[in-house]
């Protein structure tokens, strides 16, 4: 039996409370399907930052290189200054780890309430790839005469035509193995989201690489474009069309966001952020959410889903389905996916899904 080491980071805030219930469903499946699972705990965050001005150095992140898998919590303190945390422990490991895709999927349980009036699991369910390396993201830029009025300020959107194809051929390759589950999929194109009305030197080199893999080594996938500002349209209006979204990185940030409204909230949107070649790192997407600390009311199941991504990414597709099972009937139970409104604790939602795996 192969053992998965996984590092694990609560974080800040909920973080913690969330994680621990993820870990409690990942060691009960481990023990159901004979998976070999070690947590390793890690307190990187705000509160270790006020204590020590630490916040992750070369050799942190040396040891997490040697992990399997990296399984957060949240990033973000309300005594630290906003942007510290998050460049400092977040972003840093996503670009020292080269974890080049953020994969966020846009799933509708079944019992789940979505805002998005008359729509339901059977039109919501598509996954968006964002570029999780590049862009806005990579810092080039500066500012001059800095506090007076002629102040510049510049933050470019930074793309290499390497970053954008791996990328794209990850998107390319998660569409083909869409395609081969589900006819539903199959029937869908693949979408790319840009600006190319605006941003036509960005978006150009995108739309470009977009349809030349598409045409070189995809010729057989329906290939569709979107612009950003359309996609946010389309998300409320007409989530059914979507099955595989890719995009550039601030892009990815902003629509998913509305992604996890549209599959019923923070509550229950996870992410991975991906590194096929090395160490991957699942989290919940949504924030620390410092005012719930402690108040047993948040809700664990975003947490619980980037287990199962994790796990899924570690090969363990059996193990995967079955939290995924578990998690969809525990939708069917819960009053709502709001933090204190869920008819449970944070910890029964976990137990609830431990227990039905
Ligand atoms: C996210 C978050 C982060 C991002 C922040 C906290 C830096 O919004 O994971 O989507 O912008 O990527
Ligand atoms: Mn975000």
């Amino acid at each position: 039996m192969a053992t998965h080491n996984i590092a694990v980071l609560g974080g800040d805030g909920t973080g913690p409370e969330v994680v621990a219930e993820g870990v409690k469903v990942l060691k009960a499946v481990a023990s159901k399907f004979k998976i070999g699972l070690d947590f390793h705990y890690y307190d990187f965050g705000g509160d270790r930052y006020l204590k020590t001005g630490k916040i992750i150095d070369s050799d942190d992140i040396n040891e997490l290189r040697k992990y399997s898998a990296i399984f957060l919590g949240a990033i973000g303190h309300p005594d630290v200054k906003p942007g510290i945390l998050e460049k400092g422990l977040l972003l840093r490991l996503r670009f020292e780890l080269d974890q080049y895709i953020n994969l966020r999927p846009v799933k509708l349980y079944p019992g789940v309430e979505t805002p998005v009036k008359d729509k339901g699991p059977d039109e919501v369910d598509f996954v968006v790839i964002r570029e999780n390396s590049g862009g806005i993201y990579t810092g080039h830029g500066g500012a001059t005469q800095v506090g007076n009025e002629h102040e510049i300020a510049t933050q470019v959107m930074v793309y290499d035509r390497f970053t954008v194809d791996r990328c794209l051929k990850y998107a390319f390759e998660l569409k083909k193995k869409r395609n081969k589950l589900d006819k539903k999929y199959a029937d869908k194109p693949i979408h790319l989201v840009h600006k190319t009305n605006v941003l036509t030197f960005t978006g150009d080199l995108w739309f470009r690489a977009y349809n030349e893999m598409g045409e070189k080594n995809y010729p057989e996938f329906k290939r569709d474009y979107a612009h950003v500002d359309a996609t946010t349209m389309w998300f409320v209006k007409n989530p059914e069309w979507f099955d595989v979204i890719v995009t550039e990185n601030l892009f990815g940030d902003i629509i998913t966001d509305l992604g996890a409204m549209v599959q019923g909230g923070m509550g229950i949107a996870a992410g991975g952020n991906i590194n096929p070649e090395g160490v991957s790192m699942f989290e919940p997407i949504g924030g620390s959410a410092p005012k719930y600390t402690g108040k047993h009311v948040i809700n664990p199941l975003a947490a619980i889903e980037a287990g199962r991504m994790m796990l899924d990414e570690l090969g363990e597709t059996d193990a995967a389905m079955a939290i995924q099972k578990s998690v969809a009937n525990a939708c069917t139970k819960m009053k709502s996916q709001a933090a204190g409104k869920m008819g449970y604790t944070t910890e029964e939602v976990g137990d609830l899904v431990a227990s039905n795996l």
